[in-house]
Parts: structure tokens; sequence; C-alpha cells
């Protein structure tokens, strides 16, 4: 689930691209496994003054008819009712689309309408697919105009994968400890506004998904207005969940400050687990790092469980019922 991720996003920085047109702003509809490429790329592009939005539902949003923003369709299947449905309402109000995907009715529907393709590989759960989508993403964002060209990053990031998915190197050592003190613990992912963010949301999917354990996530500052209280009563479900702080070297002082504070003020209540840093060089690099661990640490947890981390069948059965009863 975890080793191909180097390859994927190293080769995501020489695929052959269609010809794109150029975009001001992009608006990305996509779910999951695949739309949190969408939030990683809208952190990356927002670092460079470029609007990035996403969208994770039906339809659109109400502000694209005044922006007009060009739309990224992003699944990895093709099939997901959601995004196809954002992609029929913005075909019906004509904007400039460009869709990434292994095919599906995505990707006839591209075909009919004409509108670039940025294929990646199949076979995969779209989840671990992750190196080719947010690639692809990246190097469409390059073209339009929205990023500088990423290239050199992808290169950097993928680097920095390898070094740490490498057997017996210092990330599954890293992933086992986390892993170890997280068994039968519902787990909590902290980051902060900033490149954290959107990586706390994939630990906390990839342990959904992979070790199918309950996880949630949170962000500072704003847990500091409202989630540090909902500690301070019931210590039964304390006992049973565990935090794990996301930093980077860019995170504000201030964020710093309060992260160190929080944890002296609920310590007698949380269960702190631990802190990972990013490493690397370029902004891209350190999301992927703290990326690779967490994607380590869901899966340490299914093997110390006993799970299988690739079949999400309780997302096949809904997926099947919605498709029934359509
Ligand atoms: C499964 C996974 C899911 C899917 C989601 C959307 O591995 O990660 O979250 O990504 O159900 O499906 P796609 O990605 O095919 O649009």
């Amino acid at each position: 689930m975890v080793g191909g991720l180097g390859d994927q996003i190293r080769r995501a920085a020489s695929i052959e691209l269609p010809d794109l047109p150029a975009a001001r702003e992009l608006l990305v509809l996509g779910m999951g496994g695949s739309g949190i490429s969408g939030d990683y790329l809208a952190h990356l592009a927002s670092l460079h003054g470029s609007r990035v939005s996403g969208h994770k539902s039906y339809g659109l949003p109400g502000w694209v008819g005044s922006a007009r923003p060009t739309v990224l369709a992003l699944s990895y299947s093709g099939n997901t009712e959601e995004t196809l449905s954002g992609v029929e309402a913005a075909a019906e109000m004509k904007l400039p689309l460009i869709a990434i995907t292994t095919g599906g009715q995505l990707g006839d529907l591209a075909a009919t309408q004409g509108w670039p393709v940025v294929g990646v590989p199949g076979g995969l759960q779209p989840r671990a697919a992750l190196g080719h989508l947010l690639g692809a993403a990246l190097r469409v964002a390059g073209v339009t105009g929205l990023l500088p060209s990423p290239v050199a990053d992808l290169h950097e990031a993928a680097g920095m994968v390898d070094s740490l998915v490498a057997e017996g190197g210092a990330g599954w050592a890293l992933a086992g400890d986390l892993a170890g003190d997280l068994a039968r613990r519902g787990v909590i992912v902290y980051g902060s506004t900033g490149l954290t963010a959107p990586v706390a949301q994939r630990w906390k999917t990839q342990i959904n998904e992979n070790a199918k354990r309950p996880a949630w996530w949170s962000v500072f500052p704003e847990l500091d207005h409202n989630e540090i209280v909902g500690w301070s009563a019931d210590k039964s479900v304390n006992d049973r969940v565990g935090v794990v702080v996301l930093t980077d070297r860019d995170d504000r002082d201030e964020v710093g400050r309060r992260i160190r504070i929080t944890r002296e003020v609920t310590g007698g209540d949380v269960r702190w687990i631990g802190e990972v840093n990013a490493q690397g060089e370029s902004p891209l690099a350190r999301m992927m790092s703290l990326t690779a661990i967490g994607d380590m640490v869901s899966v340490a947890l299914a093997e110390g469980a006993g799970v299988d981390p690739v079949p999400v069948e309780p997302i096949e059965d809904l997926k099947k019922r919605l498709r029934e009863e359509r």
C-alpha cells in the first residue's frame, strides 16, 4: 500500500500532458482518496498566490457562476456519483474542464465532450494511487499557470518518500513505534493551518481505510477554541483515544507556542502519543514525508490488528446500494 508511492510521484514528473488551457483559478471536484489531492494542491497553490478550491459534494458551489473557474475533475475510478454530478453541472455551465482518471464514466464523458484527460494507471485502490493523482494534478497546475513547474519538487518528494519507506529504514521504525502506542485507540491527528492540515486529513482517512478503525483530524489554532474543552469531563473516552501532532518548520511561531501550551493544559486528560515533524526542503517533499509516515502508521496498525489493509467493503457496499436505488 505504501511501497509504490515514490515511484508514482517520480513517474508523474515525466508524464505527457494533453494541450491544456491557461487557468486563472481551479475548482477541484473529487471525493475520498482522489479528492485529497485537491486539498494538497490548494495549499501548494496558495503558497504561490493562486486560488485552488476543493468541492466534495454534489453539484457545484454557488460562486462558480461569477468566478467561472477551470474545473479539475479528479476521480480514480471515474464513476464517483458526487464528482460526476459536479462535472455534469460544469458542462451545463460550459466551464473549462480537465479530467484526471483511469477511465469510467468520467473518461467516457470527457471523450464525447472533447475535454482533456490526464490518464493514470489503473488496478489500484484510489487512496493507494496518491502519487499518480497528486502528481498529475500538480503537473496540470504547472502547465495551466497556477504553479511554477513542480518537476524538481516531485523528484525531491519521490526521493524523500523512497528513503522513508525503505525496508528496515527509519520511517518504518517511527511508524511502528507510533502504531504500537496507538494500538486499540481511536486516533486523532492534529495539524495546523499550513501544509500539515491536509496531511492530517490524509492520516485520518488512511487509518480509517487501511487499519479499519475510527480516526479524526483537527487543526490548530481552531481546536484550541473548542476541542480542548471536550477532553475535560468523560475520562473513560480519553483513555481510548490518542493524539498525534504533525508539525512543519514553516508553522508560525504562534502555532508552536499553542501546541506546547495546549499539551501542558490538557496533559492530564489527553494521551499525547507523539509529534511527527516534516522533513525535506520543498513544501511538497515535506508534505509527502508526513504522508509517507502516516501511510506506514496505518499499515502498521492494520498488521498489528491482523487486518487486511486493502479492501474497503463498507464503501463498496454503500456505492452498490446507492446505484441500486438510483
Ligand atoms: C478507496 C478510497 C475512496 C475513493 C472514493 C472516491 O481506496 O480511497 O475514498 O477514493 O470513494 O472514489 P474515486 O477515487 O474512484 O473517485
